[in-house]
């Protein structure tokens, strides 16, 4: 995967500055550890099933060509973020989540305006991702970006983020 490791924002949480900077493969590892130490329940939220061993999914996202991936650090290196664009063509599926204890902060803000920026400037033409119905702090986040219902499945909603930033490469 194509990265330059760029920094995008740096926002104050929890007496720590955390970076949004965007992932590189040299990250696998600390991308694994992310998503296996985060709880049952925000697995299922953001999967949809339960996941134990992410090693197979993280080496399945770096390969795609045209993915985005943003990560939050803390100041000692600890990845409490994650949002992805997973793209083959110009397509996108997106997905966020932050670990509990950093939740409510606005690191999920922040993650979601690094990867709208980051999709437009690799030219993704549609962004997309599945919010369960009832996961209200995943749908205002989503409607804050401009996102809008496309199907309603019933138990899940498929959203389309605008990619509306001028591309730049
Ligand atoms: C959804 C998620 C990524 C949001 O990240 P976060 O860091 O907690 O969100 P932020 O602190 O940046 O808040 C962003 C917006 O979410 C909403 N939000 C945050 N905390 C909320 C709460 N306790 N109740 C309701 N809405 C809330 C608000 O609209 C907020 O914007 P505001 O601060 O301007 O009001 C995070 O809660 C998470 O990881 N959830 C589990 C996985 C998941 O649901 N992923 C989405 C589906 S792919």
């Amino acid at each position: 995967m194509e990265c330059r490791k760029r920094v995008l924002e740096r926002i104050e949480v929890n007496g720590d500055v955390i970076t949004i900077r965007e992932a590189c493969d040299e990250d696998k590892d600390a991308l694994v550890r992310f998503y296996e130490s985060l709880r049952t329940e925000t697995i299922y939220t953001r999967f949809f099933t339960i996941i134990k061993y992410f090693q197979p999914y993280v080496e399945r996202i770096l390969s795609k060509s045209r993915s985005v991936i943003v990560v939050a650090e803390t100041s000692d290196g600890r990845i409490v973020g994650v949002a992805e664009a997973v793209a083959d063509d110009g397509d996108a599926e997106s997905g966020i989540a932050v670990l509990e204890a950093y939740q409510g902060k606005g690191i999920g803000k922040a993650l979601a305006r690094a990867i709208v920026r980051l999709a437009a400037e690799k030219g993704l033409k549609r962004l997309y991702g599945y919010i369960m119905t009832g996961n209200y702090r995943a749908y205002r986040l989503a409607r804050k970006f401009g996102a809008k219902v496309v199907e309603n499945y019933g138990d899940m909603l498929l959203m389309e983020i605008p990619i509306n930033l001028e591309r730049k490469d």
